[in-house]
Parts: C-alpha cells; sequence; structure tokens
C-alpha cells in the first residue's frame, strides 16, 4: 500500500492564487487592499521567521502589510495601546500578535483586546465561542489549513468523514481544541488525547484520523497508526541532526508510508496552509468592512 502524500503546498498555492485574483479585482474597484497589522515582541528565532514569511506573503498577493516589533521587556500597557490603535484604524483589516509572547506580560488579556472583527487570529472568545456553538466566525488558521487538507484527502480516497474516529493529539487552544470542534462539526467521533493520556498508542491505534499537534519530534511511532488511517501532522519542531537545522513533524513520517492511507509531511504540509488561511481570514474581514458579499475560497 502507497501512502498518499498531502500536498499542502500545492493547495495553500492555490488558494493564495485565488486570492491575488480577487485583490486584484477589488483594487481596481475600490482602490482599496487588505491589510494585515502583526505585532511581535522580542527576539525568539522561530516566531521571527514566522512573522516575516507573514508579512512577505500578505505583500505577495497584494495585502497591505504592518509589522510592529516591540522589545522583549515591553509593558503590558504599550502593546494594549498598539493593538487598540490597529482597532480604530479603518485601513487594518487582521491584526494577530505573535506567540509566545515573554512570560511577564498577560496574554489572554492582549488577546481578547483585539477587535473580533479583525481576530484573524480567532483567539478571542467571541471567535472562540462562536466556533463551539456551530456560528463560525473567524477560525483559528492552522486547525483551519488542517481540515482543508483532511477534508481534500478524504474525498481523494473516496471516502467521506461521517462517522470516522479522529484523535487529536494536543489541548491548546491554538491548534487542538478548535480542531476538536471542526472535526465535531464533520461529523466524526471526536477523541481529545494530550499529554496525561494513559496509552495514548492503543488510542491512536483506534483511530481513523490522527491529528498530532504536541510539539514533540516524532513521538508519534509508525505502529501506533492503523492501516489505512489519515495522519495530519502538526508538529514543526526544529531539531539539530548531525550539526544541521532540520524540521521535523511530531510523527514518524517514515515510519508511517507502508501502511497509512494518507499524510501529511514535515516540511510542506500543515505549515503553507496556515499562512494561506490567515490571508483568508483577512480578506474576509476585508470584504466585511466593505460591505462585499462573503466568498468561499476553497469551494468557488
Ligand atoms: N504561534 C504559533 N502559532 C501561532 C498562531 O497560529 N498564531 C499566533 N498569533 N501565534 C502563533
Amino acid at each position: 500500500m502507497s501512502a498518499m502524500i498531502i500536498d499542502g503546498k500545492a493547495t495553500s498555492a492555490r488558494l493564495m492564487e485565488r486570492l491575488t485574483e480577487w485583490v486584484s479585482a477589488d483594487k481596481a474597484k475600490l482602490n482599496k487592499a487588505p491589510k494585515l497589522c502583526v505585532i511581535i515582541v522580542g527576539e525568539d528565532p522561530a516566531s521571527s521567521v514566522y512573522v516575516r514569511r507573514k508579512g512577505e506573503q500578505a505583500t505577495k498577493i497584494g495585502f497591505g502589510s504592518q509589522t510592529i516589533r516591540f522589545e522583549s521587556d515591553i509593558d503590558q500597557k504599550t502593546i494594549l495601546d498598539a493593538i487598540v490603535k490597529a482597532n480604530l484604524d479603518p485601513e487594518v483589516n487582521g491584526i494577530l500578535v505573535q506567540l509566545p509572547l515573554p512570560a511577564h506580560l498577560d496574554s489572554l488579556t492582549l488577546l481578547q483586546a483585539i477587535d473580533p472583527a479583525k481576530d484573524v487570529d480567532g483567539f478571542t472568545i467571541h471567535n472562540a465561542g462562536a466556533l463551539f456553538s456551530g456560528q463560525n466566525k473567524m477560525i483559528p488558521c492552522t486547525p483551519m489549513g488542517s481540515m482543508i487538507l483532511l477534508t481534500e484527502a478524504v474525498q481523494s480516497l473516496g471516502k467521506s468523514l461521517k462517522g470516522l474516529h479522529a484523535v487529536v493529539i494536543g489541548r491548546s487552544n491554538i491548534v487542538g481544541k478548535p480542531m476538536a470542534q471542526l472535526l465535531l462539526q464533520a461529523d466524526c467521533t471526536v477523541t481529545m488525547a494530550h499529554s496525561r493520556t494513559h496509552d495514548l498508542a492503543s488510542v491512536c491505534k483506534s483511530a481513523d484520523i490522527v491529528v498530532a499537534a504536541v510539539g514533540r519530534p516524532l513521538m508519534i511511532k509508525g505502529d501506533w497508526i492503523k492501516k489505512g488511517a489519515i495522519v495530519i501532522d502538526v508538529g514543526i519542531n526544529r531539531v539539530d541532526l548531525d550539526g544541521k537545522s532540520k524540521l521535523l513533524g511530531d510523527v514518524d513520517f517514515e515510519a508511517c508510508l507502508d501502511h497509512v492511507g494518507a499524510i501529511s509531511p514535515v516540511p510542506g504540509g500543515v505549515g503553507p496552509m496556515t499562512i494561506a488561511c490567515l490571508m483568508i481570514n483577512t480578506y474576509a474581514s476585508f470584504r466585511k468592512a466593505h460591505n462585499l458579499k462573503s466568498i468561499d475560497l476553497i469551494k468557488d
């Protein structure tokens, strides 16, 4: 059995192409473009790379892009003021505070200060609550991207998500919890597993779908995954191997290849989808701000 490799790069490129066309048409009509504002605190190398990429990709598809950088010892009030200013700026459609923040800052309070209409991460209580009650507004980018890839993979395999047993490993607000909600909405039977789950191997083995979001390189072994299962690997772990820096997922990809139905690689799987979904959310916010009807870039 040869596994289908889920190509997140290709899917994200397709979405970004569609976005570029829409943005260019809007510019011609309205002389306006969506704008994304990203706030980053400190010099965390991974965060710096992600934020740079977000800015580059936004510019590439015709968005306006603003990055606000603060030193790692910045006080809460200064960041709060920057958020309030971006909330009030009619040119800004999306606001993102890159996580994690230094420990002296209160992340939850800062995130709740973002106008829910511009909360393109979907982390405000308003947007998280909407997702929980099935009235999706802004959906967090990584689970949204994972769900798009999963849906495509299931369709390619001639299956339906309805009734499949999905095991989500990891219970973060960024990935695990919203992912479980999306899977429930797709009629999956959902198990949330995490670092305290007893006999994680057996729990995984019972899954038709495994979504790994634990942040530990190669933790999920090949023999934890049942034959024909679909694996979405959300982990992006930078490790040093033989003096070289390498990205590894949470799943032992090589050990799964001979028996899974489909698997997303790292890199080239969920990673590029997260950025595409950030742009989708920012564009949706722009359309709403200009009273344009919403569009479904995934289906249309
Ligand atoms: N850090 C890791 N993932 C994310 C994300 O999706 N959004 C933000 N704001 N920070 C992150």
